[in-house]
């Protein structure tokens, strides 16, 4: 129907997000904004992961002017241009830059398998795409505070609970919820849906902007650091990182 659909796929690594995949990602979210037959769009994952999270093992490698100068994580921030309604689709894991993305989405359904969290601090870093900003606004500051700086994961159910999420529904289900609440916002009056899209959001973004740029900026500025290249290092070979604290 009117629905687009968006399947991340790169399932041999749980939806990673590299540089390729969100590429691919915002490109489809974009074409369909454009597509008068379309009216609403649904972004899933498989049951095992909606996405586990940037690519470790491409930002591994990384240093501050690198990140910095092809400003990686800005294609992230693609999301928040896209005017039609966008619903998250989520089983299994929704971590770090996969949970960012979440939080970007304008309603999320999740399976009972659902997971999400912000495990940057393992890697020595911050969210990088918005979770210090949307989290605090999505579950309140102390269950955020807790969720960044001890890797507390919430099940789909706590989600549910502090008001992450909208539904959940058993995981043979999900998907079909996520499409037909898509399909029924689809043939709305489609000015009216965009422009409450653009208030609801703005009630929440104002002052989202200098948020998002000095989160950017810190991120960046943690690739500088020794624990940053000892936790992904530690990630990529499968160990426990030893921190230092430089
Ligand atoms: N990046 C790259 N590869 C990843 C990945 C990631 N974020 N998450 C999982 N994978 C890969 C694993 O390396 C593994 O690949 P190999 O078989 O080639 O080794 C494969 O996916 C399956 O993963 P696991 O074997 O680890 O699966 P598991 O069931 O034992 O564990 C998990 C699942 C707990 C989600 C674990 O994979 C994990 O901790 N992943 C990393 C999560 C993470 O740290 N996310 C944050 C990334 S930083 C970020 O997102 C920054 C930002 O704000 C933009």
């Amino acid at each position: 129907g009117r629905v687009g659909l968006i399947t991340l796929n790169r399932p041999q690594a749980l939806n990673a997000l590299n540089n390729q995949l969100m590429r691919e990602l915002m490109d489809a979210l974009e074409a369909f904004d454009k597509d008068d037959d379309i009216g609403a769009m649904v972004i899933t994952g498989n049951e095992k992961a909606f996405a586990a999270g940037a690519d470790v093992k491409e930002m591994a490698v990384k240093t501050t002017l690198q990140m910095m100068d092809t400003d990686h994580v800005a294609v992230f921030g693609r999301i928040r241009t896209i005017q039609k309604p966008v619903i998250a689709a989520v089983s299994g894991w929704a971590l770090g830059g996969g949970c960012e993305v979440v939080l970007s989405c304008d309603m999320i359904i999740a399976s009972d398998s659902a997971k999400f969290g912000q495990p940057e601090i393992n890697l020595g870093v911050i969210p990088g795409a918005g979770g210090t900003q949307r989290l605090v606004r999505a579950v309140g500051k102390a269950l955020a505070m807790e969720m960044i700086l001890n890797n507390r994961a919430l099940t789909a159910q706590e989600a549910l609970h502090y008001g992450l999420v909208n539904r959940v529904v058993p995981v043979g289900d999900y998907l079909n919820v996520a499409i037909l609440l898509a399909d029924e916002i689809a043939v709305r009056a489609p000015l009216a849906v965009r422009a409450a899209k653009r208030m609801i959001n703005h009630s929440s973004e104002s002052f989202l902007a200098d948020g998002l740029a000095e989160e950017k900026q810190v991120f960046y500025n943690l690739f500088a650091s020794e624990d940053r290249k000892e936790g992904m290092q530690a990630f990529v070979e499968k160990r426990k990182p030893e921190w230092t604290g430089k």
